[in-house]
């Protein structure tokens, strides 16, 4: 039996013999297409050769894939782990052609490797073709069927409709008709039976497609109408872990060594079998064995869980992970961090990024794991308890459920539990409980300042003067390995469209040359003017990257733009020149990190702008005072050393060879610029700008180091201008200290004086309140009057606070025997009342000190108060009535 790596090494040794490039997998967690969170599909990283925005380097690659299906158009995650052949990380094998072959070879090459390398027995496959759709205006791919017909028999193929045979990528995009390949894994007596025919496409767990041809032709646009595209191509995909099932002979991807290993590591883990059976326990194990694949590979790529976007989109994974071995297997601990050395072994050769970062990811997922766990308990005592109550459905029309769960309900869960919404539903599902789904997201609109949701865009298609956008960005304008800045005098528009999004209304012009450094690696984009037709200056406040192409942000446009009109873009230099210095110190600041934490520090995050500089790294403990200094020494030395920057292209190879610290979930093309300040101190691959050498940056300051999550630290820095306002402003702030004190010779010696005297001071003052409490309670004392047998005690006094009103009651008590007790003061206008009663009274004459605040004396002064039967007190705005407060206590006598 072939094992999986031998299987994926085949795919891809054929087509490298059929002259196809083969290249890495790109990362899962996508960076530069506001359509996409994760990658989905293998031809993701190719979209702009298809469209045509950027020619491919190659006319023929093949690859595996990290794909993702758990949002979006393509949505998996409901089916993982109950069927045995779903996913939400899978490995998609792919083949392409960029305006090289197409049907003929694409067909007859599927059909070569499927039945002459892996040697699939030929009756058990059938392949689909697409019908045809009026509606769109595309005919019947006659072409397809008639490749097919010579390799298959045609009652083995078969007409697929446009849900089956046409794919689009997303709702806009690259899209063509494709043929399927399936194939039928029964028995042979069960084939004997029913035709395999009948159940292609039919949901059969033994009756699976297994690779997807699509025929890329169209651009979906967002009006729904297709464009179509100036060249033809290939774009293929396989379900690797179905394959590898097919191959082995198994009747579950889950029986393949793809999955058994991390199968066999569970059960050590929660000491029980797994059964492959339909049960929840089975069901748990293949939940846990595909989730920690999708959670570990793209957190390794860069995306750390979260409560927005993609990180949202692997919390919600994770604690449907979490959900599964808390409650099927029994196990109550955090256990999917325990799986990662399987995986990280079982992919060291074909993913390396995840054995790279075991220790980091490990740490990530344990800490979400341990979050999910304090609080899940409680979550599912209250949706058990909800259950109980929840509405009984009535009407009939959702049959499948017998009650409803609130809205409410699912918020809270969701809000102060941790439930994703997908995560109740599928409970509740279990217990043919439906959610009110609306309601929840009423409950959330409510809330909706503190979800951080990504803006909603309403984009136009583009309007486009020209086909090829060769947007030459300025980063690329090198001279003799330095940064030159750029100035293009003139230029035009190559498209251009309108925006909407909550602030309001925008445009993004593409121009056919562009000076403007776009947004990316943490590097904020340029802001400048861009001159129309030398009269019209109209403003850049944004420069963004998107499938290639740089893009200004406007917020108008001239009034007839056209492929004619003239554009001069002009960056603003001078903030340009405030970004590259604190791009610069990054890079010095990170190679000093390494040396002084260790070499385990890599990037995850970064934001460099004219300001500062943010930038955040793996390290598990806090940086100490002492560390920040030895990295703050170190820089300030590379900046002394005024080191020259050396920007240079090359294979990527070489520059790994370097030394170069390449990032993981980056994606880098063969040849990779390269950032050098001094060879042996630091080398990176990076596309920002930069400083013509390290003396430029002036000065370097770390301002800040704190926590960002689990095993990442965050520093924010300032270098040049940015550095010298800092440090200028904390002597400022020295200086004035030392005004204020009068200028003594030792500052700090000085604070620390006043701080002694003050504390002693304030003892004084104590022991003086507390003996002039005492002359008070005496005079007090001298001043009482007998009612009905009580002695009653009224009085407006001067104290320094509410406090000693409370006291004073208190130590009335310890010198009267059946009493009440009035005493008011007047603090800076506000009026404060105290009563105390001596139980005796409480009990005897039915008094509540509370109670006659609460009923009598807080409208008498404005305000409120309350407190016990035997002690109550108030305050308000009022000090006109003290006397007839003292009068109200008295007559209740
Ligand atoms: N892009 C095609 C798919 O994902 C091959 O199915």
């Amino acid at each position: 039996m072939m094992t999986s790596a031998e299987i994926r090494q085949q795919f891809l040794d054929f087509f490298n013999s059929k002259g196809h490039t083969i290249v890495p997998s790109a990362p899962i967690v996508l960076k530069d297409d506001p359509t996409l969170l994760f990658t989905n599909a293998g031809m993701n990283q190719f979209k702009d050769y298809f469209l045509g925005n950027k020619k491919a380097p190659y006319n023929r690659a093949a690859d595996t894939q990290k794909c993702l299906r758990v949002s979006g158009k393509h949505n998996d995650l409901e089916e993982v782990g109950v069927d045995t052949y779903h996913h939400t990380m899978f490995e998609m094998l792919g083949n392409w052609s960029f305006g090289d072959y197409f049907k003929k070879e694409a067909i007859a090459w599927s059909w070569e490797l499927l039945t002459e390398v892996y040697k699939l027995d030929k009756d058990r496959l059938y392949v689909t073709v697409f019908e045809g759709d009026e509606k769109e205006g595309i005919p019947k791919d006659d072409e397809a069927f008639e490749e097919w017909k010579k390799v298959i028999a045609a009652d083995r193929i078969l007409l697929g409709n446009k849900k089956d045979n046409f794919w689009e990528m997303g709702d806009t995009g690259p899209c063509g008709p494709c043929t399927e390949i399936h194939v039928d894994c029964r028995s042979d007596e069960e084939r004997k039976q029913i035709a395999g025919a009948t159940l292609v496409n039919n949901d059969h767990p033994q009756v699976i497609e297994i690779w997807n041809n699509v025929f890329i032709q169209f651009n979906r646009k967002k009006d729904g109408s297709l464009e179509v595209l100036p060249a033809q191509h290939v774009d293929t995909g396989m379900g690797y872990e179905r394959l590898v099932r097919v191959l082995q002979g198994k009747q579950s991807n889950y029986d393949t060594d793809v999955f058994t290993g991390t199968i066999d590591a569970i059960s050590k883990i929660v000491n029980k079998q797994y059964k492959a059976t339909d049960d929840k326990e089975s069901i748990a194990f293949r939940v846990l064995a595909d989730h920690i694949r999708a959670i570990s590979f793209t957190i390794a790529d860069g995306q750390l869980p979260s409560n927005t976007g993609a990180g949202y989109v692997i919390r919600r994974i994770l604690r449907r992970a979490v959900r599964y071995y808390y409650s099927y297997l029994e196990y109550k601990q955090p256990l999917l961090h325990q799986l990662l050395p399987v995986i990280a072994k079982q992919f060291e050769t074909v993913f390396p990024e995840l054995k790279a970062q075991q220790d980091f990811v490990g740490k990530v997922i344990k800490e979400e794991e341990e979050a999910f766990l304090r609080t899940l308990d409680k979550g599912l005592k209250l949706l058990d308890n909800s259950f109980r109550t929840a509405m009984p459905i009535s009407d009939g029309v959702d049959s499948d459920f017998h009650a409803q769960l609130s809205g409410e309900v699912a918020f809270e869960l969701y809000d102060t539990y941790g439930f994703p919404l997908d995560l109740t539903k599928l409970i509740a599902f279990e217990e043919n409980i439906k959610v009110d789904e609306v309601g929840f997201e009423v409950e959330m609109q409510k809330q909706k300042n503190r979800s951080r949701s990504a803006s909603v865009l309403d984009t136009d298609d583009w309007i486009k003067f020209r086909d090829k956008a060769i947007t030459l960005s300025g980063v690329a304008l090198l001279v003799d390995g330095k940064e030159i800045e750029t100035k293009v005098p003139s230029t035009s528009v190559i498209q251009y469209r309108k925006v909407k999004d909550k602030k309001g209304e925008f445009y993004q012009i593409v121009l056919e040359i562009t000076p403007f450094y776009a947004e990316g690696g943490g590097q904020v984009g340029d802001s400048g003017v861009l001159l129309f037709d030398e009269n019209e200056l109209i403003e850049v406040y944004d420069t963004k990257k998107e499938n290639g192409l740089v893009i200004h942000f406007t917020k108008k446009i001239p009034a007839n733009l056209n492929g004619s009109t003239k554009v001069e873009p002009k960056y603003d230099v001078e903030r340009r020149k405030k970004i590259a210095a604190h791009h610069s110190v990054t890079h010095l600041m990170h190679a000093a990190l390494r040396n002084v934490l260790g070499k385990h520090v890599a990037q995850k995050g970064s934001l460099v702008n004219d300001e500062h500089l943010r930038f955040d790294f793996s390290h598990f403990a806090k940086v100490t005072d002492e560390e920040i200094a030895a990295v703050e020494k170190i820089v300030n030395e590379k900046i002394r050393e005024n080191i020259p920057v050396v920007i240079k292209e090359m294979k990527k190879d070489e520059a790994i060879a370097l030394g170069a610290m390449a990032l993981f979930g980056e994606k880098y093309g063969d040849t990779v610029r390269v950032v050098m300040m001094d060879p042996a101190y630091s080398i990176e691959l990076c596309g920002g700008t930069h400083v013509g050498s390290t003396g430029e940056l002036g000065l370097f300051k770390i301002k800040h180091e704190s926590a960002v999550a689990a095993g990442v630290r965050r520093i924010e820095a300032v270098c040049g201008q940015a550095a010298e306002a800092l440090i200028n402003e904390q002597f400022e702030l020295v200086r004035s200290l030392r005004d204020t004190l009068k200028n003594p010779k030792d500052i700090k010696k000085s604070i620390e004086n006043l701080l002694t005297e003050n504390a002693s001071l304030a003892k004084h003052i104590e022991g003086l309140e507390a003996r002039q409490l005492v002359g008070v309670r005496n005079e007090l004392l001298q001043k009482d009057q007998i009612i009905n047998n009580i002695t009653f005690v009224g009085e407006i006094i001067e104290v320094a606070s509410a406090d000693a009103l409370k006291k004073l009651c208190f130590d009335l008590k310890n010198h009267l025997h059946d009493h009440v007790v009035v005493l008011c003061t007047n603090i800076d206008g506000k009026a404060f009342v105290a009563i105390g009663i001596s139980d005796t009274v409480v009990a005897a004459k039915n008094l509540d000190a509370g109670k006659i605040i609460k009923e009598h004396i807080s409208s008498l002064i404005n305000g409120g108060g309350g407190g016990q039967k035997n002690l109550a007190t108030a305050g308000g705005q009022n000090v006109a009535n003290l006397k007839e407060v003292i009068e109200k206590v008295k007559s209740l006598l």
